[in-house]
């Protein structure tokens, strides 16, 4: 009986949704294609434990949704943007060294502190991101060791269908079906996940696990699975075992806890596990968790791990307020500006080169935000506090409590789940490509200007986002370098089935299809753009005031040619070409920038734009400002 209750109790949790959403990189939130609101399979690569709607499909490279046979190609053919007419996956490209600006929305809030401005809960948002591994390229030789292990070999896909990756049922097990599909971690690193005990200290309150391994948590204690991710490494942070994620960062409200956090981040410090001294590992081998455990079964070993890359960042959380996926306190999404590694670094880190020059490394980006209570100590409390009648010990919290507050009610029920007490929640990135820089982009800084949001009105959309320019406002100073790329969906029709939203992709242009543009505006309020033509100003016409390049570096040397591809998104790449055939509201233009224009900002100015498609006046504002100094 009591074993049925707690099966109908997981369901109803199931449930109950919470959530971050990324939208810039763009959050997949597990979607793929979909041309429906909600995506098809929540448990397609992670667990989220977001709402079915979040969330943006994949890039497209043409007008025409991917091929899913052949969803997505190399580099060399993905970022050829003379090709406009082979539909396949478009994978965002960042210069190393450049400046991404992350930008979030979490429900509950985050950051304060509790001191002098305590927020409704604590909070941490883990950043972090993977590449495609290749051992020969690790030059030390612990790396080479760790990127060479089959559970932190990466191998990146977004894949052509939205089916979840089939379970591995051996260590070296690499089900065939899989070739086609997402994939984040290895095979591997999910058999490990599921024979390696858990930690047995930490605390479960009132939760009974099901089974005696890292697939067991309290916040999954039936074991669900979601891609080939490992519960257990998903839920704590920093993880013990070593993990196929690299750290980018640490934001939280408890600033105190940095230097523990860079003491125990695997890119600067050992982490270690139990393997096979030699050949493949048996599952006793893999199970134990501490040194003495692994050295008492013979044949294994406590090997060390790590990936030789500088400490994570580690600072105060941007407040943000709950119930409410919106801005910071200053009006301002949530940001974090990530200034990605250098392409040698990664590369001596044991990172695949793609392409016929090597010059693209295939990552991933994953945030996760993690909140918790003062209820009882998240950071002290371990499995001494596990709910246990027959030793008469009382969680701290439990299920749906009806508690005394001392007058003479009878008692008031609380909302307590105590799977979700504290809670994690992920948003992941599709796929993208970072590139070595060309010589003429040496010594630059480099800052990326993109496109966030999908195809529908507020209520559409949510909760994603519109259309709208990353970063909306950015500042950059004579001589800094601008990369303007953007990339969309085919098949964002937003359609049935919707959820708990509104469905419909009401916008400009063919139902269903992501458009962007970029023409300039004289001023932000307005809604014309400024006719090229007649102002040729190098301080007015931005495309006069800088230097153009394509992606690989070479020069586009008449200022009208960069305009043009920015304001058709690359259907016309020389004026020489232009003739009458681009559909006014772009249908027929790329959806993609492929490999984006790098604008070199000569001219001190401030240059308003906006998308000339999306752009609409009562429904919604796809404009911004570029400032040079
Ligand atoms: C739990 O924490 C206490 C200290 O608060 C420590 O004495 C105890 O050994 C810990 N138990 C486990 C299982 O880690
Ligand atoms: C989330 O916070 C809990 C404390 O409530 C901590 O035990 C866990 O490691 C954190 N997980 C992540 C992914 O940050
Ligand atoms: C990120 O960088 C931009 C441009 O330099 C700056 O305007 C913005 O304030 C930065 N954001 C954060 C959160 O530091
Ligand atoms: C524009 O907004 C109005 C409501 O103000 C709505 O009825 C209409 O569907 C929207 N159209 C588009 C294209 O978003
Ligand atoms: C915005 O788009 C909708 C749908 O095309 C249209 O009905 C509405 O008039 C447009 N609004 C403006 C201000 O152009």
């Amino acid at each position: 009986m009591g074993k049925l209750v707690g099966a109908c109790l997981v369901l109803l949790f199931a449930s109950a949704f919470a959530d971050v959403y990324m939208h810039r990189p763009r959050g997949s939130n597990n979607r793929l294609n979909e041309q429906s609101a909600n995506r098809n399979n929540g448990n397609r690569l992670f667990d989220s434990q977001n709402n079915n709607r979040g969330g943006v499909n994949v890039g497209d490279k043409t007008n025409a949704p991917f091929n899913a046979n052949n969803p997505a190609s190399e580099p060399d053919a993905t970022f050829n943007f003379n090709d406009k007419t082979t539909a396949m996956q478009y994978q965002e490209v960042y210069f190393e060294g450049s400046v991404l600006t992350v930008e979030w929305t979490a429900q509950h809030g985050c950051g304060g502190n509790d001191k002098d401005d305590s927020h409704t809960q604590n909070c941490d948002m883990v950043v972090q991101y993977t590449c495609d591994t290749d051992p020969a390229n690790a030059v030390d030789p612990v790396v080479r060791q760790t990127v060479a292990d089959p559970a932190l070999t990466v191998v990146l896909r977004d894949g052509g269908n939205t089916n979840t990756p089939d379970e591995p049922n051996s260590y070296t097990d690499v089900p065939a079906g899989n070739a086609g599909r997402g994939h984040h971690e290895s095979e591997a690193w999910y058999y490990e996940c599921k024979t390696r005990q858990r930690n047995h200290g930490l605390f479960h309150a009132d939760q009974r696990l099901a089974r005696d391994t890292a697939r067991y948590t309290r916040q999954n204690n039936n074991g669900n699975r979601n891609g080939l991710e490992c519960p257990e490494e998903r839920d704590y942070y920093p993880y013990w075992t070593p993990s196929p994620w690299r750290d980018i960062a640490y934001l939280t409200d408890t600033v105190d806890r940095c230097p523990y956090i860079q003491a125990n981040s695997m890119n600067n410090n050992m982490k270690y596990k139990c393997t096979a001294a030699t050949g493949t590992p048996t599952d006793q081998q893999l199970k134990p968790i501490t040194k003495e455990a692994c050295e008492a079964v013979p044949g294994a070993v406590w090997r060390q791990y790590t990936y030789d890359l500088p400490a994570p960042a580690c600072e105060q959380a941007g407040w943000s307020r709950d119930n409410h996926l919106g801005n910071s306190r200053d009006g301002q999404p949530l940001t974090f500006n990530w200034t990605l590694p250098s392409f040698d670094d990664l590369v001596r880190s044991g990172v695949k080169k793609f392409g016929t020059q090597g010059n693209y490394l295939k990552c991933a980006f994953r945030l996760r935000y993690n909140i918790s209570t003062d209820d009882y100590n998240p950071w002290a409390i371990n499995s001494t506090w596990d709910d246990n009648p027959t030793a008469g010990i009382v969680s701290p919290i439990t299920n749906n409590p009806t508690v005394d507050v001392g007058a003479d009610l009878q008692g008031l029920r609380l909302a307590i789940n105590t799977a979700q007490f504290g809670r994690t929640f992920q948003d992941r990135s599709h796929v993208f490509y970072i590139k070595k820089r060309p010589a003429a982009f040496n010594n630059k800084n480099i800052f990326n200007l993109n496109v966030r949001g999908k195809r529908g009105n507020i209520v559409q959309t949510y909760p994603s986002v519109e259309y709208d320019f990353v970063p909306n406002r950015l500042h950059v100073k004579v001589g800094d370098l601008v990369h303007l790329q953007w990339t969309g969906s085919n098949t964002h029709n937003n359609g049935n089935p919707g959820g708990d939203g509104q469905t419909g992709d009401a916008g400009q242009g063919q139902t269903g299809t992501d458009r962007n543009n970029f023409v300039q505006l004289l001023r932000l309020d307005d809604n014309y753009p400024m006719p090229y033509d007649k102002f040729q100003e190098k301080e007015k016409n931005m495309f006069v005031g800088s230097t153009c390049y394509n992606h690989d570096g070479t020069l586009i040397s008449d200022w009208v040619d960069c305009a043009l591809i920015a304001a058709t998104s690359g259907y016309f790449r020389s004026k020489t070409a232009v003739d009458d055939t681009l559909n006014v509201q772009m249908n027929n233009a790329p959806a993609s920038l492929v490999g984006g224009v790098v604008m070199s900002m000569n001219t001190a100015g401030t240059y308003h734009y906006m998308s000339s498609r999306n752009n609409n006046l009562t429904n919604r504002s796809q404009k911004g400002t570029l400032i040079v100094s």
